[in-house]
């Protein structure tokens, strides 16, 4: 029996709870009077969260801090002026695909994305820099200073100089790797589902620095595990020959993750009766005629059947015939999943408490109900065996591209497998230091084996590839350039080989400047106002496409839906999803192409101050919005 508490709640603790929630990063533990350790609010950190400028604070506790830790979180907070613009020549299957290529610096790709897809990502996989000495990590030239760092993060990284190898001779070897790692975690984190996962991909090198500081930006209660990769051959490290990597996971709220597929498939068949008791009394149930299979020969039953799990047959008779059920037939147990019974009979789709999906309920040859249900569950192990090595990983880029043209890319066997565990066939999965974007060809094979439409984002840096290599012999300049062409490549290759119907394609967006000419405009500024107040502001090289990306990023709105355009009176008007928004940005247009916009009832439509004439122009295209479709929330540009 619970302990009625007979006091007041602890709200101190509650206060830190919900903090906790927002910031699991400002907590920590220090010492109480007493000497014994508590969970307490890091001050300095909440501090740091809530400015955005350098807080100044240096008190003992526990906690993994480096010199650019504040940095990395003001990093991660500040705003910056950039925006998506579309490369419709380099995506594949632009009007339908629901995937993305996404060309650019992933902190910056992870702040413009902030808006559309909060809490849509079910699954991150990302590879980043193992911080080995050898491999380039990214240089936020942060300088402590709102402007100047808006005025930095405006350029655009064309010289490549923000990048750099990170020698252990650096005296901050460890804290520039740190404070990289942990502003881009900072922000990916939001954009996880509740029940989303992180895989990270590691090794040695940095694995218990990244995971102090998931343990701090995810919350140490998120931690799922710290799966050893098996690589089965090696490469010799000192002493050893070191044969295994690993992968960290977390999930954004522990509490609401269920459970982990397993893709071994099989099927679970189980008798469907409980021993009746006062926790699981009996009930009646009612089986129609024709509603249920039997596994014998024809037979007739009568009153109690079973042994301990006893089933009584309230009706006259329970015959079968053919296979079926003769009769209606009334029936009285301690049911082991009565509601999934239920539901089943009543033709819905079922699953049971862990997801599973139940295939079907049945009377065996003794007249006893049974289930079967897919198993679908597992507790996966946390050494990774049999999902390929990196010698596999290389083999498959080549022989997709006939040479070699990146180091070290994943297995797709290891990809596959970590998102077939945590993933739903509708499910966005995201990768943003995706390299040769082994995860896109992953996401696409799951979804010709089970006819899923996972959708994948891929982020990239344009890191120039060196003049020797054959990648750029082959005139892939970058990175991007391998991994568009390795989606386009394993696409081909996935269609030859199932002939599955899925999507192949991909758009391609490119970070780069705001469309909005005048950058005298703060972020904050513009995010208050840039939709009603600022007067044709619009870059010249601005099309209306990029126009719409920027907006849909601004209203929340997805950029993987579905694209419309078509020409009333000779303009052109943009569909978004159908009528989720409806967009037109070219010049005088008139009450006519208002009202035939309006008649479609959209959400929301959004014009160009520019596309009227004058001030008069815009009250009429109001009262015709007014009449035709009053519901419909309008924004100018
Ligand atoms: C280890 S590789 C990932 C390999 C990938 N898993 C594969 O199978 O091909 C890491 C990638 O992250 C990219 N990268 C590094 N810093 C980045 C940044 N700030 N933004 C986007 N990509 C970045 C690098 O260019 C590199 O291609």
């Amino acid at each position: 029996m619970d302990k009625l508490e007979m006091q007041s709640k602890d709200l101190v603790g509650v206060n830190i709870e919900n903090i906790a929630k927002l910031f699991p990063n400002v907590i920590t533990e220090s010492k109480n009077e007493e000497g014994i350790l508590e969970k307490k609010i890091d001050f300095d950190l909440l501090k740091q969260e809530l400015s955005d400028t350098i807080v100044e604070g240096n008190k003992e506790r526990y906690s993994l801090t480096w010199p650019g830790k504040k940095e990395a979180i003001l990093a991660a907070n500040m705003p910056i002026n950039k925006t998506l613009r579309p490369v419709k020549k380099d995506s594949e299957d632009w009007d339908t695909t629901e995937n993305m290529y996404i060309e650019g610096d992933n902190l910056e790709v992870l702040k413009i994305l902030q808006e559309s897809y909060l809490n849509k990502i079910k699954c991150i996989y990302i590879d980043p820099p193992y911080n080995t000495g050898k491999d380039f990590v990214y240089r936020d030239n942060f300088t402590g200073d709102k402007d100047e760092y808006l005025e930095e993060s405006g350029q655009v990284d064309e010289e490549g100089n923000r990048l750099f190898q990170n020698n252990e001779s650096n005296g901050r070897f460890h804290s520039d790797w740190l404070t990289m790692m942990y502003s881009r975690l900072k922000v990916a984190r939001n954009l996880l589902k509740d029940d989303g996962i992180i895989f990270i991909s590691i090794d040695e090198n940095e694995v218990e620095n990244l995971k102090k500081i998931c343990n701090g930006i995810l919350g140490e209660n998120n931690f799922i595990s710290q799966l050893v990769w098996n690589l089965k051959t090696g490469t010799q490290a000192g002493y050893f020959t070191r044969s295994h990597e690993y992968v960290l996971v977390y999930s954004k709220n522990k509490s609401v993750v269920t459970y982990f597929k397993d893709r071994s498939g099989g099927v679970i068949q189980h008798g469907a009766l409980k021993k009746i008791s006062k926790v699981n009394p009996a009930s009646e149930v009612h089986f129609t005629a024709g509603s249920i299979e039997f596994e014998g020969e024809d037979a007739i039953f009568q009153g109690e059947l079973g042994g301990s799990e006893k089933q009584f047959i309230k009706s006259d008779c329970m015959e079968f015939k053919n296979g079926l059920l003769k009769n209606d037939v009334v029936i009285e147990a301690g049911w082991a999943m009565k509601n999934q019974l239920l539901s089943w009979l009543r033709g819905e789709e079922t699953f049971d408490s862990k997801g599973q999906r139940v295939l079907r309920f049945y009377f065996n040859s003794k007249g006893i109900l049974f289930y079967e249900k897919e198993r679908g569950t597992v507790h996966p192990k946390t050494v990774l065996d049999n999902v390929g090595n990196t010698k596999n990983g290389s083999d498959e880029l080549k022989s997709l591209f006939g040479l070699k043209y990146f180091d070290f890319p994943k297995p797709t066997e290891l990809l596959k497998y970590l998102i077939e565990i945590v993933t739903e066939k509708e499910d966005i999965i995201l990768d943003f230091f995706s390299g040769s974007a082994t995860t896109a060809q992953s996401v696409m094979q799951i979804n010709a084996d089970d006819g899923g439409n996972r959708k994948f984002i891929m982020v990239q840096l344009p890191e120039e590839t060196n003049e020797k290599t054959d990648a750029y012999k082959a005139g892939y300049k970058n990175i991007c350039e391998i991994g568009k062409e390795r989606i386009r490549r394993a696409a081909k290759k996935i269609k030859e080989e199932t002939n599955a119907d899925i999507d192949y394609g991909f758009r391609v967006y490119k970070v780069d400047s705001t469309n909005m000419k005048d950058t005298f405009y703060s972020v904050n500024e513009i995010k208050q106002d840039f939709l009603t107040e600022l007067e044709s502001n619009i870059k010249d090289d601005r099309t209306s496409e990029d126009l719409l990306a920027q907006v849909m990023l601004d209203l929340g709105i997805e950029l993987s839906l579905p694209i419309q355009s078509e020409k009333i009176e000779g303009k052109e008007v943009f569909y978004v999803a159908d009528n989720a928004l409806v967009a037109c940005f070219d010049e005088d247009i008139n009450e006519e192409v208002a009202k035939k916009i309006a008649e479609r009832g959209p959400l929301k439509v959004v014009f160009r101050d520019r596309s009227f004439s004058n001030d008069s122009d815009k009250e009429n295209i109001k009262e015709v919005f007014k009449k035709h479709s009053p519901d419909t929330d309008i924004k100018v540009l």
